[in-house]
């Protein structure tokens, strides 16, 4: 599955740094994988600055500080006063519970740039439960006030699926009122625990195509007043998203114990070989490690992606999804409808009434 390197790959432009697995929420669509890297595994603190100094110099522009919940790091502000350092724009990724006031202030010293809070419904007993944690929702308000009061610019994560999608308006709504600059409408992608909660999340059709006419219309109404960035569900699409920009084109993650990463399920595949961070330089990784150019460009591509005129549009889609789906980490996103296995997507999209949620726990 190792493809040789190409000619030079381009320079990556954001980089997702996983600080760490721990989180006191347990959604059932989180992105990370079902083996949680322990605490004892983490990178420290002088690791974390080395990466940010290496990451600005292979071009990188922004840093994502994402987990778990990276509030449960005790040195974030070193990471971010280190990022800011580097020259990096800093953007924290939080579920909103367990950073006080005093923290995100101190957080702002730093040289934080911009927030990002999950919400997970607009109605205070459903976002609780789809989070697993009561009280989440009143606290994940008092920050994003706190995050306006500092002057920091907000964004509102909010991740749809089938207990939630009709209340998307309402969403958008809450995170006007809340103060947000921009919300982000992510449809559930099932990777990690949201393929595990596949049933339990899935949307129906019907639900899909009112929720994207909202949005829509919202995005009309509100323009000017809100950025409405919306990513449509996979599998009612026709054809499949550039998953990450292209693999080993755009970004790269770096799990909490160092491992990088092309995409946060690139683990999910197997006979990949991933080099971390304590043994090589982030540069040498990005250009050279086996994994980042296993599905580099469209050599390693097989029919019907490889003679396809969108190949260097979609790259054939999501390569974690399409060994989820199909087996095969080469084959098309069985999401393109050009795909042999794009038939079976109706029969996977099928969601299941009485399937409770497994939340995430480390
Ligand atoms: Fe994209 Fe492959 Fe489908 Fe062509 S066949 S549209 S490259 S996924
Ligand atoms: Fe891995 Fe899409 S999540 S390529």
């Amino acid at each position: 599955m190792v493809a040789p390197a190409q000619e030079s790959p381009p320079r990556p432009l954001g980089l997702l740094a996983e600080l760490t697995h721990r989180c006191p929420l347990g959604c059932p669509y989180c992105s990370n994988p079902l083996d949680l890297d322990a605490r004892a595994d983490e990178l420290d603190t002088a690791t974390w600055a080395r990466v940010m100094r290496e990451a600005a110099a292979l071009g990188v522009l922004q840093v994502h500080l994402s987990g778990g919940e990276p509030g449960a790091r005790r040195d974030l502000e070193h990471i971010v006063a280190a990022a800011r350092e580097a020259g990096l724009y800093t953007n924290l990724i939080t579920a909103g519970v367990g950073i006080s006031t005093a923290r995100l202030a101190a957080l702002a010293a730093a040289g934080l740039d911009h927030v990002q809070v999950s919400i997970q419904d607009s109605e205070a007993a459903s976002a609780d439960c789809i989070a697993g944690y009561d009280g989440a929702f009143a606290r994940k308000r008092a920050l994003a006030g706190d995050v306006v009061r500092l002057k920091l610019p907000l964004t509102v994560n909010a991740v749809i699926h089938r207990a939630n999608i009709e209340r998307v308006g309402a969403m958008i709504d809450l995170a006007l009122a809340l103060g947000a600059g921009r919300v982000e409408i992510a449809h559930a992608q099932y990777y990690g625990w949201a393929l595990k909660n596949r049933a339990a999340l899935m949307p129906a059709r019907e639900q899909v195509g009112r929720a994207i006419a909202v949005v829509e219309a919202m995005r009309e109404t509100h323009r000017g007043a809100i950025v409405i960035d919306s990513v449509v569900p996979d599998y009612y699409a026709r054809y499949p998203k550039p998953c990450v920009g292209g693999w080993g084109r755009r970004s790269l993650n770096v799990t909490p114990s160092g491992v990088v990463l092309p995409c946060h399920a690139a683990a999910t595949i197997p006979g990949l070989d991933f080099w971390n961070v304590r043994e090589y330089a982030l540069a040498d990784i990005w250009t050279s490690s086996p994994a980042f150019n296993a599905f580099r460009g469209t050599d390693w591509m097989v029919e019907p992606c490889a003679s396809c005129a969108r190949r260097s549009v979609d790259f054939g889609g999501c390569r974690c999804q399409a060994l989820a789906l199909t087996g095969d980490a080469r084959a098309a996103d069985p999401v393109c409808h050009l795909s042999p296995h794009h038939a079976g997507l109706a029969e996977l999209a099928r969601s299941d009434a009485d399937a409770a949620y497994v939340y995430r726990r480390i």
